[in-house]
């Protein structure tokens, strides 16, 4: 199998290659840093080696649950938020059909999500709709204590019990979280739920080859033993004895870097097909919450093009000149579809009569590309040869590598995260929680 390929080419009338080279020694100590675990966050470095160390026997327990759940439900409802959602979301939507929620060929169970927000007519939409399907749950939360996925835990818990009954209900639910700590934990053996544990040294947002993303996925019918290989494809490629130019997640994180320095403060990660949205979400949180913080930091952002040339194109050819492009670009499409001639022409296409919908697209990519680099915006392309488990796999090692080693590059910790708390803080003392008393008088006084 290829590796994805990595195209630094478009940057070089922004930074030049002495620039990039000249951070080749840093970016690999800071490779060699994250595999021994030397610098900030050390304790949290558990994804490095994590691909090559999942067992034979745990995957199968997984498809073992997996099976279960194909046999017994129509739907899952996978409950998490953040770092306990983004991954299992990113992949289940790029791997499916966008239509199979109204093809009737879907013989695996409809993930669907829940606990992601706080929106009171998503869940009393998505309760409604459980009234007429048979579903699981699989409710997933680190820390055991996160607002969001508790509050739909416990509707969706009180739903099922009431539908199916206590006892066939606590076979329907499934529990990953902290092998010993929080409320989760506590409620999964005090109701012997099937649970699994997410590792204490991963955090959130590298998570999501732990059962965190594996559970739903394998529910879901997507290839996770494909996911997986492309991921360890990935860990070898990107190891520690890797030298700077042999590893694309150090090339990426330098050039990126080398543009941050230069001015250029805001990443685009695009795609040209839409398959790929919750892929950048997954990314931006992955590199949002790792380097935002002590006031520095990339801000990421993503577009899905063609759709949103019509909207942020222009912002992106002639606006403030404060940012960059990364694209994800896809060799291969699954599908064989060409414009077809037509007689009369009224629409002018006739140009196009015979030519793969795919060839259109991939001369929109180039097109911008140019565009945009004449227009002060620099190109990163990563290409992959086609969207599947094997190279979203690669992906995701690629970018958790790039991560890790851009987050020491800015000499940050980027696998911490103090930043989120403070929401929760001010919605705590609003609602008044028990503990949290000092603070709603004093956010009440402010009022
Ligand atoms: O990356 C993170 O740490 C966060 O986004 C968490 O994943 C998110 O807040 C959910 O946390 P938990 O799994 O503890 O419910």
């Amino acid at each position: 199998m290829e590796a994805l390929k990595l195209d630094v080419d478009q940057v070089y009338n922004f930074v030049s290659k002495e620039d990039i080279h000249s951070l080749k020694i840093a970016a690999e100590d800071a490779n060699k840093a994250l595999h021994e675990k030397t610098r900030a966050g050390k304790e949290f470095l558990g994804w490095v080696d994590l691909p090559t160390s999942i067992s034979e026997e745990y995957l199968s327990d997984i498809e073992k649950l997996a099976s279960q759940f194909h046999a017994e439900v129509e739907c899952v409802v996978v409950i998490g938020i953040g770092g306990s959602y983004l991954g299992a979301k990113a992949v289940a939507e790029a791997l499916s059909d966008t239509f199979a929620h109204l093809k009737k060929n879907n013989e695996n169970p409809t993930i669907l999500f829940a606990g992601q927000n706080i929106g009171q007519d998503y869940l009393g939409e998505l309760l409604e709709l459980l009234n007429t399907k048979s579903y699981g749950i699989v409710v997933i939360s680190k820390s055991g204590t996160t607002t969001e996925p508790a509050i739909a835990f416990r509707l969706l818990k009180e739903h099922l019990e009431n539908k199916v009954g206590k006892e066939k209900a606590k076979n329907l639910i499934v529990a990953v979280t902290d092998k010993e700590k929080g409320a989760l934990r506590a409620l999964a053996d005090q109701k012997a739920y099937k649970s699994f544990a997410i590792p204490d040294d991963v955090g959130g947002r590298y998570s999501v080859l732990t059962p965190v993303g594996l559970v739903p996925l394998a529910i879901g019918g997507f290839d996770i033993r494909s996911l997986i290989k492309g991921a360890v494809y990935m860990q070898e490629l990107c190891g520690l004895d890797a030298s700077f130019t042999e590893n694309p997640a150090a090339v990426y994180a330098v050039t990126r870097y080398s543009l941050y320095k230069k001015g250029k403060k805001i990443e685009i990660l695009a795609n040209y097909e839409n398959k790929l949205h919750y892929f950048a979400e997954w990314w931006k949180q992955l590199f949002g919450e790792s380097e935002g913080k002590e006031g520095i930091g990339i801000y990421p952002s993503s577009v899905d093009f063609t759709s949103d040339l019509h909207s942020m194109g222009q912002y992106i050819q002639e606006g403030e000149r404060s940012i960059f492009e990364t694209v994800i670009s896809v060799q291969q499409s699954k599908y064989n579809v060409s414009v077809p001639p037509d007689k009369d022409n009224l629409d002018k296409l006739n140009y196009l009569a015979g030519k793969k919908i795919d060839y259109v697209n991939k001369m929109a990519e180039l097109g911008t590309m140019l565009a945009h680099v004449d227009g002060g915006v620099p190109n990163i392309r990563i290409e992959i040869p086609a969207i599947n488990a094997y190279y979203l796999g690669q992906l995701i090692y690629f970018f958790e590598k790039a991560c890790g080693i851009s987050g020491y590059l800015l000499g940050i910790n980027p696998f911490n995260q103090p930043g989120v708390e403070a929401y929760k803080k001010n919605m705590f003392a609003l609602l008044e929680k028990p503990g949290f008393e000092k603070e709603t008088k004093k956010i009440k006084d402010r009022l």
